[in-house]
């Protein structure tokens, strides 16, 4: 499974980077308007500067033509921009206008099967079922993403699933084992990922075990 990570944050997307565990960035209009005094473009461009892989923007306007131009406008930024494009018939229709045009999109907020697979008919490359959101609302998040993975393996779409809204770890290795192709994982989580205090003890324990060990070169 790949890792994007989920956030619009440079300093956050930078640390991150810097494990050489990332595959891509996925930002939305939320997470953008959490960086204070920023021009969604500039922020677009400096991520693609940073992570080499997909660079999820997603479109600010309604009605397809709109979006269609938005979405040349920011794919144009940098050849790594995926257009990000919401669930519904205008994103439908721009999906397929895109598509066609060469440029990637992600069909965002897909709450259900019958969701993904009119985005995948549409042509979209990648498909981001939310986690998180169905979980809040009582329904198994990962339930979808394992179906949806079921769906484009058996008719063989190439398009990959982003298993997205990942709140916790638990949701990162259920994603996993459900067969997504990647996670898009916010930067707290990776930090929670990374942890578990036997291995900070076994560090400790390990460096002080070792102490006063004579080495080769003194
Ligand atoms: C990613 O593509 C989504 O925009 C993001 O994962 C949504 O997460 P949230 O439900 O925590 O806002």
């Amino acid at each position: 499974m790949k890792f994007f990570i989920d956030t619009a944050n440079i300093s956050e997307i930078k640390e991150i980077e810097a494990w050489g565990i990332l595959d891509g960035v996925t930002t939305n209009p939320s997470l953008i308007a959490k960086e204070k005094d920023v021009v969604f473009e500039d922020v677009v461009k400096e991520i693609a500067s940073i992570v080499d892989g997909p660079i999820s923007a997603e479109v600010t306007v309604e009605g397809a033509e709109d979006m269609i131009a938005e979405g040349k406008m920011l794919a144009a930024i940098h050849e790594n921009i995926v257009v990000k494009v919401p669930m519904n018939e205008e994103g439908l229709k721009a999906i397929r206008a895109l598509e066609g045009e060469g440029i990637s999109t992600n069909c965002t907020l897909i709450f259900s099967e019958n969701q993904a697979l009119l985005a995948l008919a549409a042509g979209a490359s990648f498909i981001s079922p939310f986690v998180g959101r169905l979980d809040d609302i009582g329904h198994e998040g990962m339930a979808l993403v394992r179906n949806i993975v079921s769906i484009i393996d058996f008719y063989g779409y190439e398009a990959e699933v982003i298993a997205a809204s990942i709140r916790n770890p638990l949701h990162v290795k259920e994603a996993a084992q459900a067969g997504a192709h990647i996670a898009t994982v916010p930067y707290k989580v990776f930090h929670q990922m990374l942890k578990h205090p036997l291995t900070d003890k076994g560090i400790e324990q390990f460096n002080k075990d070792f102490e006063g060990t004579k080495r080769a070169n003194g």
